[in-house]
């Protein structure tokens, strides 16, 4: 009995043991559990906070694959988001601009976006430079991108240098003659209507025509001459002030290019009717841009002429049209009359002219004079009859910077003109 009693216990102590032991594994196995678990979080949490700590230069600084993504020019086919990242972008999808000329980056990005923290880049460095602050210089003629790398995330924004020069006294930036403003063409420079413009124009015709659309040549091409008279005749009939918001000094009209083109009649009532709506939105297909458009009037120097089109080519056309750009802003130049710091030779010469052959001083306004002028309006200019001058208080004082000091000639020296066309 004894004997039983004593197997009994050993029995019943091993039990014990083996079931402490087995507690005893069960409780490590758990807490190596736990303990492992706690580790792993704090090491994916230590990774967040690494990440997110990290943000700023290191991570974001140019990999190997992006610095030779660097090295691509502008793509043939231009990704409409080529200047989108997810939460930053550039308010321009292309810059243009001019050797030794600068521009800043004009970058926008989601409210909570810190933009302070970029890094800048550009593919080719012989082409433009890009400082610490995004502005960037054009160094040399040609095209390039730069690169904006913030919070992982890489812009690109293709960048067009372009050049400047006179050639026989015609100012061209990459080969599109200008005339604004600033820029003036020779007197004697008389090319009459390029074939291209021409050609072009015939095409626009045909197919508004095909649509039902009768858009013709109000006015085409004026010579220096010519646009004496029809300066002259607006000084007369609205004053000067009114007259250079809506017609060029001799010498400095778009029409003396040959590459210009009023269409229909001159008149601001043309931007409602098919034929104007239709020009305003497909006049880039054949290489034409509304040159004056609305709204930037400070930029053209100019009152919006819904009819006034001029011919660059098909390529320059639809660029413009597509990022809704000047002549003036896609060639970065300004469009700007300062008499008080040069006295232009087309000044000199309108003056002249006033003074002396078709107004003498002290003339009152005499038939022959009359006659001829009214002669060379029939032999060339007969396409005139057109025109209609829209009254001056249809522009606002808001609209258009304030004249006076862009030409200051005593109002008398205009006296005695027909009215014809701006
Ligand atoms: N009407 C435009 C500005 C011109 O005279 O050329
Ligand atoms: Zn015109």
């Amino acid at each position: 009995m004894a004997q039983q009693y004593s197997k009994r216990r050993s029995a019943d102590k091993a039990r014990s043991t083996f079931m402490l032991l087995m507690l005893s594994v069960v409780l490590v196995f758990a807490f190596g559990l736990i303990i492992g678990k706690q580790a792993n979080d704090i090491h994916q949490a230590e990774s967040v906070q690494r990440s997110v700590s990290n943000v700023p230069k290191e991570t974001t600084a140019p990999t190997e694959s992006e610095t030779s993504a660097l090295k691509e020019t502008i793509p043939e086919e231009e990704d409409p988001d080529f200047h989108q990242a997810s939460s930053f972008w550039s308010e321009d999808a292309h810059i243009y601009l001019r050797v030794s000329h600068e521009k800043p980056l004009r970058l926008a990005a989601e409210p909570d976006f810190d933009l302070s923290d970029m890094i800048y880049g550009v593919s080719d460095e012989n082409i433009a430079a890009v400082d610490e602050n995004g502005v960037i210089v054009g160094l040399q003629k040609g095209e390039c991108v730069v690169s904006v790398f913030c919070n992982q995330e890489t812009l690109r924004i293709p960048v067009t240098v372009r050049e400047l020069v006179v050639r026989d006294g015609c100012t061209y930036v990459d080969d599109i003659l200008v005339a604004n403003k600033t820029y003036s063409l020779p007197e004697d420079y008389d090319p009459g209507m390029h074939p291209e413009t021409k050609e072009a124009f015939e095409a626009l015709q045909a197919d508004a025509k095909e649509l039902g659309l009768d858009i013709y040549e109000g006015s085409g091409y004026r010579n220096y001459q010519y646009q004496i008279s029809v300066y002259r005749s607006v000084c007369d009939a609205y004053g000067e002030e009114y007259a250079n918001q809506v017609s060029a000094r001799p010498g400095y009209s778009e029409h003396q290019t040959g590459y210009t083109i009023d269409c229909n009649s001159i008149n601001d009532s043309f931007s409602n009717t098919p034929e104007g709506q239709w020009l305003a939105q497909h006049c880039h297909e054949y290489g034409f841009i509304i040159r004056y458009p609305a709204g930037k009037e400070d930029i053209t120097g100019y009152a919006y002429e819904s009819w006034h089109i001029r011919y660059v080519g098909v390529e320059a056309a639809t660029e413009m049209y597509e990022q809704n750009l000047t002549l003036e802003e896609y060639l970065d130049i300004v469009s700007e009359y300062h008499p008080e710091e040069e006295e232009t030779e087309a000044e000199t010469e309108l003056i002249e002219e006033e003074e002396t052959e078709a107004f003498p001083e002290e003339t009152e306004f005499t038939e022959p004079e009359y006659q001829d002028y009214d002669q060379d309006y029939d032999q060339g200019y007969d396409q005139y009859d057109n025109y209609e001058i829209d009254p001056p208080q249809e522009i606002t004082d808001a609209e258009i910077p304030d004249q006076e000091e862009i030409y200051s000639e005593p109002e008398e020296e205009f006296m005695d003109a027909p009215l014809i066309a701006p």
